[in-house]
């Protein structure tokens, strides 16, 4: 396989010392764009990811029109309930809805775990076509979600701002809420292996509501099924975990062999390093509300960021997904000035 041009993003996560850190934004790929919106207007969600020319498209416009370091292929984390067996729908100013969500073990027997290459096979052919069309500009990152998140979705049905319904489930049937993270466990490491097959240079696993829970809970609920993962694919390629208000387990997150640890903005850098440790990555936490300062703002910001984090083993990223009504030249303004800033 040919040695992408930029590689920031790969050699930081070896841990060699670079020029300065990469740069990438979660949720790149997506509604601030003007593009985007173009696509979004004339093909609904699933048409956009399952049609390998459109989830190409969308993948590239955030590294032709923002300069990223980095591309992010452009799915979903609920693709893997989807191929499990569940239906999901995108209802549009809404979020996700699965009409049918698991309440009990009659309906976990409805899902299965698929085999990627075939049920998600529009994915890797989506990563063959990235690969190719970005001919080594920049590395490409997979993803999924980790089985704490994606249960949560596949038990409460809908986002949450509790995910009550999701933690009953485990409190009340505590068994099957581990067979069925462990089905979603099995699901994700083929997955994420048939994307690094499929050209995916690095992968990241999303664990969006980590911090829902205490950390005792965490530690029962979450952490388990992600240091599988990570086992199952730290020497396939580096793997980042962002478990979003998990700060209290970096520790234990590093101790899994992941290469990086995403961190978002409640938790100030040096702290994050502290409990981190100095082998591992630390990748963040520009708050993404704070995109919608004016430019010389964001760039003050910036700086002092990047100066906290100490200019190495470091990605720079936001501490959660870009907000659709950030200004492209905001965005811009980000990557550019972690670009030319100097340590
Ligand atoms: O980062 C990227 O640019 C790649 C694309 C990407 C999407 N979803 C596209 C998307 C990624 C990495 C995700 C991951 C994802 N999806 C997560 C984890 C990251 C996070 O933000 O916490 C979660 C929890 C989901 C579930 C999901 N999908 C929600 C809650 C929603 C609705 C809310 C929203 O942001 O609109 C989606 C839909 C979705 N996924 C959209 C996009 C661009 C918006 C729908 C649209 O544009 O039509």
């Amino acid at each position: 396989m040919s040695t992408p041009n930029n590689d920031l993003i790969l050699r930081t996560l070896r841990g060699e010392s670079v020029e300065r850190p990469p740069v990438w934004m979660m949720r790149q790929a997506g509604r601030y764009l003007p593009d985007y919106m173009k696509l979004k207007d004339k093909y609904s969600f699933f048409e956009r990811v399952q049609t390998p020319e459109l989830a190409t498209a969308i993948t590239l416009q955030p590294v032709d029109q923002v300069g990223v370091d980095a591309a992010i292929l452009f799915s979903d984390i609920l693709v893997v309930p989807q191929a499990m067996g569940l239906e999901v729908q995108l209802i549009e100013h809404k979020g996700p809805l699965l009409p049918d969500p698991i309440q009990n073990a009659t309906d976990l027997r409805r899902l299965h775990v698929p085999e990627p290459t075939e049920e998600l096979g529009y994915v890797m052919d989506a990563l063959r076509m990235i690969k190719s069309e970005l001919a080594g500009r920049v590395p490409l990152i997979g993803f999924a979600g980790a089985p704490w998140t994606l249960l949560c979705y596949m038990v409460q049905g809908k986002g949450s701002k509790t995910f009550d319904e999701a933690k009953i489930f485990c409190y009340t049937q505590p068994e099957l809420a581990h067979t069925l993270l462990d089905m979603i466990t099995d699901t994700t490491i083929a997955y994420l292996r048939a994307q690094a097959a499929a050209g995916a240079d690095l992968v990241q696993i999303f664990d969006s509501w980590g911090g829902l829970l205490s950390p005792e809970d965490f530690h029962t609920w979450s952490l388990p099924y992600i240091r599988r993962i990570v086992s199952a694919i730290k020497d396939t390629c580096p793997v980042i975990i962002f478990a979003k208000g998990a700060w209290h387990s970096l520790d234990a997150m590093a101790a899994t062999g992941a290469h990086g640890l995403g961190i978002d903005w409640c938790i100030p850098p040096a702290m994050a390093r502290q409990l981190a440790g100095d082998k591992v990555v630390l990748q963040g936490n520009y708050d993404p509300a704070h995109l919608l300062n004016p430019i010389p703002v964001i760039q003050k910001e910036v700086r002092a960021m990047l100066t906290a984090f100490g200019g190495h083993a470091h990605i720079a990223n936001l501490g959660h997904g870009i907000l659709p009504n950030v200004p492209v030249d905001h965005a811009k303004a980000f990557v550019e000035t972690v670009k030319t800033w100097t340590a």
